[in-house]
């Protein structure tokens, strides 16, 4: 299947999530805490922010203001109503722009599932790293192996660190772990329940199609071998 044929899939996969990633109600409630501003003035900034439910919940919970940078047009809008239901549309801004263009930093910033925009891992967190304000928070989150994968797991999602190298790779880049966790099973097997929904809910044979390959991709692929790491960085 082609990027374009995908777009479609992707797409009401995404409308259908409140996070677009493994992230259960209890761990953004605590992730949340996590990242309470440590002084006055701080500001949120989420690059490739999805719907923006946790830069959102970040500014309401906290009182701060923030940016979020999504590169899908759609995508933007559905997060700028969000932030009106949650009546902090005043203080969030949702900037449809290329994350890796964005050179303001922040004190707060967040980036989940989108280490991609600047390529790897390790590229990611020295971006990252540049615009984390000294004394801020990072909240990294991607991918990472919890075991072995097999040659199909890892051709579709590439070469990944363990969890104790990915914390590596981030006290390489110049930050200091101050949290390190993974996503549950249970968290996992709700996110992609809910993702495959959302395709379903196009109501085509070939959206439940798409649906069943993805299921048995997770159930004899990924699960419980592709992990879901949560970071909470300081600069060094
Ligand atoms: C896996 S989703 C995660 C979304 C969000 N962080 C969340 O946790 O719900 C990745 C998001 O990054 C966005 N994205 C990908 N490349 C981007 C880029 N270069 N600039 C801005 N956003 C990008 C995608 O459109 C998508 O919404």
């Amino acid at each position: 299947m082609t990027d374009a044929d995908l777009t479609p899939y992707l797409a009401a996969a995404a409308a259908n999530l409140t996070h677009n990633a493994p992230l259960g109600e209890e761990r953004a409630a605590d992730l949340i805490r996590r990242l309470a501003p440590a002084g006055a003035g701080w500001r949120s900034l989420d690059l490739g922010c999805g719907n923006g439910e946790l830069l959102l919940r970040l500014c309401a919970t906290h009182g701060i203001p923030g940016d979020g940078v999504e590169r899908d047009a759609d995508v933007a809008a559905r997060a700028q109503l969000r932030a009106t239901e949650l009546g902090v549309a005043s203080r969030v801004t949702f900037h449809r722009a290329d994350a890796a263009t964005w050179d303001r930093p922040a004190e707060l910033v967040v980036n989940i599932g989108a280490g991609h925009v600047w390529g790897d891992t390790g590229q990611a967190l020295a971006a990252l790293h540049r615009l984390t304000a000294p004394g801020g928070r990072l909240l990294f989150a991607g991918g990472f192996y919890r075991a072995s994968p097999g040659d199909q797991v890892r051709e579709t999602f590439g070469d990944l660190p363990d969890l104790a190298s990915l914390a590596r790779l981030t006290v390489d880049a110049g930050f200091r772990p101050l949290h390190v966790a993974a996503s549950t099973l249970a968290e996992w097997d709700d996110f992609e329940s809910d993702w495959r929904a959302g395709v379903e809910r196009l109501g085509t044979p070939e959206a439940r199609a798409f649906c069943d390959r993805r299921r048995d991709e997770y159930l004899d692929g990924y699960r419980d071998v592709l992990g879901f790491g949560w970071l909470v960085l300081t600069p060094a």
